[in-house]
């Protein structure tokens, strides 16, 4: 007898997310050297991790015997210290993915939505699925947050608005009036998650969402270490809120969520804000590469903010097949009903260079 009847009704209708081909996989269906692909397809580091992270991590490796700290305490008291809130304004994850999966746990279910653009980053609809909330998808403007339409999709049920800031994938940004607009009117109870994964490598100014927790509002920021640390691998994301809104969200968490590895490497990161100015650099010059490229072949873009951008190449799948056997792995934009795009992780100078030079072919 199949199983599959008694599943949660809600998960059985989630599709689950697609991620980024790894090089691995990709070598071994098309037969090339895993040396010989690159990949953008994950808006990962070029530089690799923050190598302050990398000695702190070389350290610690004679510990992995023991239980990680629960309740991260050493983490929690030096990002306290490096954004000025009390320790107890933060709560960790693996990845910021989870803490938006424990948005979903704490606030979402039956009979309550949630709202988001239609083209905003994929994990919040998948977590509305799984738990039963109707995910509300307001049209974008352009490829940007509609945030005067998403307040007027805040229906009396809506628990959660999630604004993806800048937004993945189509790389835009809202900007600090915009949102002081929206926070001027949203209904108090309801929760404004701001999700910024990209906040510290972003070249353009971020909106101050943080004066929002200093002001004690119902809103949490959601930050990573996988981006500006190149520390995706070992999957610690935070959220900064008011203490009620993080001991909500702490009721799901399971004990030992963050891995002993993953608090050490992320404590030391902190410290290494060099490597954090240094990727910033790299991904203005390498969007300033990538954008005299398109502007040299025609092709329509979204101006970048931080390390990726979308690039109009007109079949976006099958650009990315070609792009793929030429061993530069990028993302097809169509599961985000963009047919005609491509988005592509800015990397280094040569692997921008070798990028540019497998699209024009295939493009000419
Ligand atoms: C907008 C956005 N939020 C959250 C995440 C998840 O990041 P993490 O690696 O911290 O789970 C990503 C990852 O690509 C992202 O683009």
């Amino acid at each position: 007898m199949s199983i599959t009847k008694h599943v949660n009704p809600h998960v059985m209708k989630v599709s689950p997310y697609q991620p980024g081909r790894p090089i691995e996989e990709v070598a071994r269906e098309l037969g090339l050297e895993p040396d010989s692909i690159i990949k953008l397809a994950s808006n990962e580091s070029p530089l690799g991790p923050s190598p302050k992270a990398v000695r702190a991590m070389k350290k610690a490796c004679s510990e992995m015997h023991r239980y990680p700290d629960g309740g991260a305490f050493y983490l929690r008291k030096r990002i306290s210290e490096h954004y000025g809130f009390p320790p107890d304004y933060f709560i960790f994850g693996c990845g910021s993915n989870e803490l938006i999966e424990f948005i979903g746990h704490s606030f979402l279910y039956n009979g309550v939505s949630a709202v988001m653009s239609e083209r905003a980053f994929v994990i919040y609809k998948i977590i509305c699925g799984m738990f039963g909330a109707e995910a509300v998808e307001v049209p974008m403007k352009g490829l940007t947050h509609d945030l005067k339409a998403m307040l007027k999709a805040i229906r009396a049920d809506t628990r959660v608005v999630f604004i993806c800031n800048p937004n993945n994938p189509t790389g835009t940004m809202v900007k600090d009036k915009d949102v002081r607009k929206f926070m001027a009117e949203v209904p108090d109870d309801v929760l404004v998650v701001f999700d910024e994964a990209y906040a510290e490598i972003c070249y353009k100014k971020m909106p101050d969402t943080l004066s929002y927790v200093r002001e004690k509002r119902n809103v949490i920021v959601l930050r990573s270490f996988s981006k500006a640390y190149g520390l995706a691998g070992l999957r610690v994301g935070y959220g900064i809120a008011k203490p009620e809104i993080i001991q909500l969200l702490e009721k799901p968490r399971q004990p030992f969520n963050v891995n002993s590895m993953a608090q050490i490497a992320a404590a030391a990161a902190l410290d290494d804000q060099g490597f954090v100015r240094r990727s910033r650099r790299l991904y203005k010059k390498g969007a300033q590469q990538i954008t005299d490229a398109c502007l040299e072949m025609g092709l329509e873009f979204e101006p970048p903010v931080a390390n990726f951008m979308l690039i109009k190449v007109g079949n976006g799948f099958e650009v990315f097949n070609e792009l793929q056997k030429k061993g530069v792995i990028v993302r097809p934009m169509a599961p985000y009903k963009l047919p005609e795009w491509i988005r592509i992780s800015i990397g280094t100078e040569p692997e921008n260079a070798r990028f540019i030079s497998a699209l024009k072919t295939i493009v000419s």
